[in-house]
């Protein structure tokens, strides 16, 4: 560790406290990265491996999914203690290593914490469990009585939100709370040993080299459950843009990460986070504040179909709000928990009805009715050299790089998301976009580990490996690299300037000349004057193809 901070590297990276504002972050989900030791999972040293790789796709910083000892009920999302490396993934000095190369290499590093719920195999919620009803060891958690005569019925009606009930009876009449998964059993923010004990995990990786925290769930924390329950129905009807929704968005969740904030700054650069909060757009910049997280990500752009009415939209009313609130805002348009964009392009446009119906659809998992393959690839393109060139952070997510599509076939018996099997089967689950990296274009498990996938890998994934695009000019993953190393020379202040144009086209400036022009459309328009930096697609005879995006240079 004395090393690491004494390397010019690390002085360098210290030195910038803005370092986060116009990151590029490369999401990994660890389990399915680069495997190192050929047990079928990815691990720390499979990362430390392919810090080479990193470094050449000219990403500023890593976040990481988590790495924490988990039974994988919920993808490492159900943590047994959040102060250590999962035994299957690595170790302690594993992790030690990994920060240490990617610092070495100029990259920071943002893991991910899970405040709202830990697993049901925490040691706190062992100890909730052999513990009587009224303990202050129940009280980190959230116990209700029963209904019924001897509390055989739940305390409430309510659904998880991975589908089926979210409490779960333990036997003495008394049910605990779950968001999520029945292996995740919700936390009372309201109790002091659980705000303290977190303040303790954010400086013990903050103490290891940890740059930021992606805050997961940070909209759920803080709860307000009357004695008695509405009913689901009840919930429904409530409107969550009030900061009073039992359950959601509460105001009161921001006292936690201004507690959080004071941790972060005690560190020179301060420390950095952004909220994983599902809220209504107008509420997101609470979260974004400097007193609070500093940043939160905006999914709009994601949900959004690909039609530049939306984006325009999208775009100005977030700048407008990041900057009000001193934050820059966050692009994404895939992680792991949503179809890939590549095949969401590919389906059809849902229209206002699906989009009232909310997010669920992201989480499908399927490819119903048939998806045009090469046309999602092409507005994913293009719509990514969209985001690439906004201000505001940029998140990429593994394997996007290399136009991977969402794995839609897998079998059910090889499924693992708790999504698939609480709705039950109903929804396919968040699997077909962690599917284990191609990193060869032939050999078991396309070079992700010698001891195969645990998520089965399509043919198509040979194709799509790293070694059969590198240094093939047109390829996704060169397209990636060609545009993350101009963001770098190109990207100066926060400024976008609109350009009036085509209906179907999209027309902005950046300072210093960049122009950033994307046909919607399917026909070709006028390509505008200037030096073609980059395109997402082929660009020839001067005009600008449909569904595509260029960069170009030009004196105005
Ligand atoms: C977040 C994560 C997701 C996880 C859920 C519960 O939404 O991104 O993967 O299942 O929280 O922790
Ligand atoms: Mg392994």
């Amino acid at each position: 560790m004395t090393d690491l901070l004494e390397s010019p590297t690390h002085a360098l990276l210290a030195a910038d406290p803005d370092w986060w504002r116009q990151a590029a972050v490369y999401q990994i989900y660890p389990r399915s990265f680069a495997d190192s030791d050929g047990d079928g999972i990815g691990d720390l040293r499979g990362i430390t491996e392919k810090v080479p790789y990193l470094s050449s796709l000219g990403i500023d910083a890593v976040w990481l999914s988590p790495f924490y000892p988990s039974a994988l009920a919920d993808g490492g999302y159900d943590v047994d203690d959040y102060r250590d490396v999962d035994p299957k993934l690595g170790t302690l000095a594993d992790f030690d290593e990994m920060v240490e190369a990617l610092h070495g290499a100029g990259i920071r590093l943002i893991v991910d914490i899970v405040p709202n719920h830990t697993s049901d195999r925490h040691e706190w919620f062992r100890e909730a469990l052999a513990s009587p009803k009224g303990s202050p060891a129940r009280a980190r958690y959230i116990f209700r009585d029963g209904k019924g005569e001897n509390g055989e019925l739940p305390p409430s009606d309510w659904v998880s939100t991975f589908g089926g009930p979210a409490w779960e009876p333990v036997g003495d009449g008394q049910w605990y709370m779950h968001y999520f998964a029945k292996e995740q059993p919700d936390l009372d923010w309201t109790n002091q040993e659980v705000r303290d004990d977190f303040l303790k995990t954010l400086r013990f990786w903050s103490d290891r080299g940890a740059d930021g925290f992606r805050v997961d769930v940070a909209h759920g924390c803080a709860k307000d459950l009357p004695e008695e329950l509405p009913s689901q129905a009840e919930l429904d009807a409530l409107e969550r843009t009030s900061g009073t929704h039992p359950l959601w968005d509460r105001d009161e969740v921001h006292e936690i990460y201004a507690e959080w904030r004071n941790v972060f700054n005690e560190y020179d650069p301060p420390r950095v986070g952004v909220a994983e909060a599902w809220v209504d757009p107008e509420r997101r910049s609470r979260y974004a504040s400097a007193e609070g997280l500093g940043q939160a990500f905006n999914f709009d752009l994601l949900e959004a179909d690909f039609e530049p009415q939306q984006f325009r939209e999208i775009i100005a009313f977030n700048l407008a709000e990041a900057a009000g609130a001193g934050s820059s805002t966050t692009w994404v348009f895939s992680n792991h928990d949503v179809v890939r964009h590549a095949t969401r392009y590919a389906l059809p446009p849902r229209g206002e009805d699906t989009k009232k119906a909310g997010n669920a659809w992201l989480l499908s998992g399927g490819t119903d009715p048939v998806a045009d393959v090469e046309g999602g690839l092409r507005r994913a393109r293009a719509a990514t050299l969209v985001m690439l060139a906004l201000p505001g952070s940029a998140y990429v997510y593994q394997g996007e790089e290399l136009g991977l599509p969402e794995v839609a076939d897998i079998p059910d018996e090889a499924r693992q998301d708790p999504t698939f099997f609480r709705s039950p089967g109903v929804d396919k689950g968040r699997d077909g976009c962690r599917v284990p990296m191609p990193w060869t274009t032939s050999g078991d498990s396309y070079g992700f580990g010698p001891a195969g996938a645990h998520l089965p890998q399509p043919a198509v994934y040979g194709e799509l490996s790293v070694e059969a695009q590198e240094g093939v000019a047109g390829s996704t993953l060169e397209f990636y690299r060609t545009a993350l190393r101009l963001r770098h020379e190109l990207q100066t202040d926060e400024t976008l300037d609109w350009i009036e144009s085509d209906p179907h086209v999209l027309h902005f400036r950046r300072p210093g000349g960049w122009h950033v022009v994307t046909n919607f459309g399917t026909e070709p328009v006028a390509l505008p004057a200037g030096e073609l930096l980059h395109s997402s697609g082929p660009v020839e005879g001067g005009a600008l193809p449909g569904e595509t995006t260029v960069w170009l240079r030009s004196a105005e």
